[in-house]
């Protein structure tokens, strides 16, 4: 396994086992700023349709050479675009919508998160995956930057209306939004509670590092306990 591929395992495997557990056979999946397919490839290679929108040309190039190369083109549709106007390039229902590390970005999470609603068919299921605020403020911290720290911990994010940047979300502030879209939350859990804190020079040299400290991140994703440190917050929730 690669340094890449070691890293990708440690921070994905919790959100991908998770994901791949509720897919129907053949699920109809759309990627929101999917970017260069690191799960939409490997969701293809397990039969599922996935149309990736994504505003970045250049995210979309590599994806169409990672399906291409995958042997996967015709199960993978990448299409440039925004989420507030995902109605206009996905026009079916879909069974499945990914939302990974997009609604930090986007200048109104509220409406994006309608929008989403508004493709998924009736008890369609929302995979949402957010960077989580309390781990930040202890990760500044930890490297020195305590003043950065600081202004994290006050930082009111989407509610301040501030230029939507780089949003970080409490479980709870993210439950909120999905409730309020609609969303049924089903499934809460912590991803990456240790992956970032872990030198990479110890997954590289020693011999089952990697797989350890994967089942140990499944041990602890479940846990409420371990959510306030974990760097994202992953939900699954129906509409
Ligand atoms: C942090 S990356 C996440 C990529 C991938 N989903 C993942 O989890 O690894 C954010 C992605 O969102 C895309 N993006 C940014 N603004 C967006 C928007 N308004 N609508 C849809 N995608 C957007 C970016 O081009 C980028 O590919």
């Amino acid at each position: 396994m690669s340094t890449s591929e070691r890293r990708t395992s440690v921070r994905t495997g919790v959100v991908w086992d998770a994901v791949v557990a509720r897919l129907e056979p053949n699920a109809r999946v759309v990627d929101i700023g999917g970017g260069t397919g690191g799960f939409a490839v490997r969701l293809a290679q397990q039969g599922h349709a996935v149309t990736v929108v994504d505003p970045s040309p250049d995210a979309l190039a590599a994806l169409g050479r990672r399906a291409d190369e995958a042997g996967v083109a015709d199960l993978v549709t990448g299409v440039q675009g925004d989420v507030a106007d995902l109605s206009e390039h996905i026009t079916d229902d879909v069974d499945v919508v990914l939302c990974h590390g997009v609604l930090e970005v986007v200048p109104d999470p509220a409406a994006a998160l309608r929008t989403i609603a508004g493709v998924l068919r009736e008890g369609g299921l929302l995979s949402m995956l957010v960077a989580q605020r309390h781990a930040a403020v202890v990760a500044r911290a930890m490297a020195g930057h305590f003043q950065q720290a600081l202004a994290l911990l006050d930082d009111p994010g989407y509610r301040s209306g501030a230029t939507g940047r780089g949003r970080r979300y409490t479980a709870d502030e993210v439950t909120a939004l999905l409730a309020d879209a609609g969303f049924t939350v089903e499934t809460t859990q912590a991803v990456r509670v240790f992956a970032d804190l872990v030198p990479g020079s110890l997954l590289d040299l020693e011999p089952g590092a990697t797989a350890a400290l994967v089942d140990l991140e499944r041990a602890v994703a479940g846990r409420p306990e371990y959510l306030p440190l974990a760097t994202q917050v992953h939900l699954l929730a129906t509409h």
